[in-house]
């Protein structure tokens, strides 16, 4: 087998998402491979594999060839009993502990809606995440598409003025914002304290291929300097803007898919698909070195 990697849409997006075939990524990687894939990730900013029968122990050992890897924090379940059972596994079912379906206006499935809103994983945290790894377990017979938009695009094709104007603005970024655009404020005083919000540049640098991306998330609400409305308008516009069809790839889900995106250069969305349907998917989460305060303009 020769690992290659193709892109999904060569005519509308021969730069962004590729499939990547002729390996077998839940065994031991090469150096090499795993070097090839990181430069995949680097040139298309999103990459599927199918076919790939990960379990949590697996789907560890492959995403730690990319760095080290971030807490599986960014829920409601703060020090209570988890469905899965490593702390670095991401839960991203409509599943409770034992996996049933959670009710419709269950508190944990109203929280994880938030994943329905453009985001980048883990801007809310102060070093946020690199890549993210969702495996998919169990899928609804339709529906649960992930969307992907390329924030590298998104920013080359702002007009000069524009560019000029947010180079150096710097976003507040809390799982607050993002719950309140949908009307969800179920939280408690401590809940509140852990959330207060992140500061993290509106405008990135890639570190290894040196692009500029836009760094947004529906995290996001406020620039720092600025009056919260005309911040959120200017939030608002732009990741309309990164959002344009022809900057989005849609995956639609296999079971046994696994994908891989780099949260410093894409954003990405769930999509809605029956609620009385299981949807299983685990995510691993590779973490930045450092926070964009602190990463090269
Ligand atoms: C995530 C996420 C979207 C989806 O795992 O970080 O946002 O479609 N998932 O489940
Ligand atoms: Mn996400």
């Amino acid at each position: 087998m020769t690992l290659s990697i193709r892109p999904i849409d060569p005519v509308s997006r021969p730069f962004f998402a590729g499939e990547v075939s002729g390996i077998d990524i839940t065994r031991p990687l090469t150096s090499d491979q795993a070097s090839s894939i990181e430069k995949g990730m680097d040139q298309y900013g999103v990459l599927v594999f199918h076919g790939q029968h990960f379990d949590d122990e697996t789907q560890l050992r492959y995403s730690r060839n990319f760095g080290a890897l971030e807490e599986a924090s960014g829920d409601l379940n703060w020090g209570k009993p988890r469905r899965i059972e490593s702390a670095l596994v991401n839960d991203i079912s409509n599943l409770d502990i034992d996996n049933q379906v959670l009710a419709r206006d269950d508190r944990k499935r109203l929280f994880s809606l938030g994943n329905r809103l453009w985001h980048s994983d883990s801007s809310f945290k102060e070093v946020p995440a690199k890549f993210s790894l969702l495996s998919a377990r169990s899928i609804p017979s339709a529906g649960g598409n992930t969307e992907f938009a390329d924030m590298r695009a998104g920013y080359d094709s702002l007009d000069d003025e524009t560019k000029a104007e947010i180079e150096d603005l710097v976003c507040e970024h809390s799982q607050l914002y993002s719950r309140a655009l949908l009307g969800f404020a179920d939280f408690t005083e401590e809940d509140r304290i852990r959330l207060k919000p992140v500061l993290q540049r509106l405008v990135r640098r890639h570190p290894s291929t040196g692009r500029k991306s836009l760094y947004l998330a529906s995290h996001a609400g406020a620039i720092v300097g600025w009056p919260v409305p005309e911040a959120r308008a200017l939030l608002r516009d732009l990741i309309e803007h990164a959002t344009q069809r022809q900057f989005v790839y849609a995956h639609e889900w296999k079971q046994w898919d696994l994908v891989m995106w780099d949260n410093r250069a894409t954003m990405h969305r769930a999509r809605p698909f029956d609620p009385k349907q299981v949807r299983d998917m685990h995510r691993t989460t590779v973490g930045c070195e450092r926070s964009t305060m602190a990463e090269a303009a």
